[in-house]
This record gives C-alpha cells, sequence and structure tokens, in this order.
C-alpha cells in the first residue's frame, strides 16, 4: 500500500484537486486498492471546510468525481501514517517541516520540482492551477513506477 498525502495551505483548494485528480487517475489504472490517498493544510484557516466550490466545479467540468472533503490541518503524528508528503509549493515545505520538526525518511517534496502550483483562492484561475496539478500527478505516477 502506497500512501500519499496532498499538502495546501487551507486544504480546499490545490490539495484535495491533487487528491480526487489522483484517486481518479490510480482508479483508471485499476490500483485503488493499492493506494491510499488523502489531502491536508499546513493551516487551521479552513478547518472543517468542504473543497472550494470553485475548485469542485473545475474538477467536475474534468469529470473527476469528487468526495465528502473537509478541511483537516497536517499533524506531527501524520508523519509516520504516509509514505509521501507532496506539497503544491515550497512554503508547504517549510510549513511541514516545521510541523514534523524533521524528515528523517525524506517523505516531503513538491508535486512539481521547478515550480510552486499557483494559489486559485488568490489568482481565480482553477483552468491553470487544474494543469499543473496534471503535470506533476502524470509525473509523480511516472517517478511511482519506477520504484515499485
Ligand atoms: P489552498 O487555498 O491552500 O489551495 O486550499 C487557500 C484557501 C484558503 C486560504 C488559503 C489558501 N485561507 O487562508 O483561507
Amino acid at each position: 500500500m502506497i500512501k500519499i498525502c496532498f499538502v495546501c495551505l487551507g486544504n480546499i483548494c490545490r490539495s484535495p484537486m491533487a487528491e480526487f485528480m489522483m484517486k481518479k487517475k490510480i482508479a483508471d489504472l485499476n490500483l485503488s486498492n493499492e493506494f491510499l490517498i488523502t489531502s491536508k493544510a499546513t493551516s487551521y484557516e479552513e478547518q472543517g471546510n468542504d473543497i472550494y466550490p470553485p475548485a469542485k466545479r473545475k474538477l467536475q467540468e474534468k469529470n473527476i468525481p469528487v468526495a465528502y472533503h473537509s478541511a483537516t490541518r497536517l499533524e506531527k503524528e501524520d508523519y509516520n501514517k504516509y509514505d509521501y508528503f507532496i506539497c503544491m509549493e515550497q512554503r508547504n515545505i517549510q510549513s511541514a517541516l516545521r510541523i514534523f520538526e524533521k524528515d528523517p525518511m525524506n517523505k516531503v517534496f513538491r508535486l512539481l520540482s521547478n515550480k510552486d502550483i499557483a494559489d486559485p483562492w488568490y489568482t481565480d484561475n482553477f483552468e491553470e492551477t487544474y494543469q499543473d496539478i496534471e503535470e506533476g500527478l502524470n509525473k509523480l505516477i511516472v517517478k511511482l513506477k519506477r520504484e515499485y
């Protein structure tokens, strides 16, 4: 079982988009039983809130199933529960490392190694965010296929 936690600031836009997009890709590969996929926030700002409606609409426009969601902050105890913490931007990595205090097993990564995923909460550009997450997830799947 490969356990992946996507991470962003609020857990209502980018990381739940990545979670549901990845779940669809894994389901299409008939690998749902091999993966545990979730998403978390580095802040308590949106704790308990659903995915932001425009993010949900973008996923529905792309035929990606969206399930129940309740924004949850990343906690220190999560470190041992997942294999990868895939962050949307560099500052999420810094926040995750503050929460975990250290990353001895090298589990914390940025989704796109060369670029932050822009926050549509501020840009209002959900298509650009969708396209960047799509690119990142396709690269992540190639990497996972190499490693497993
Ligand atoms: P996200 O976007 O990190 O992609 O979920 C945000 C949503 C809300 C806030 C920040 C980022 N907020 O501070 O309320």
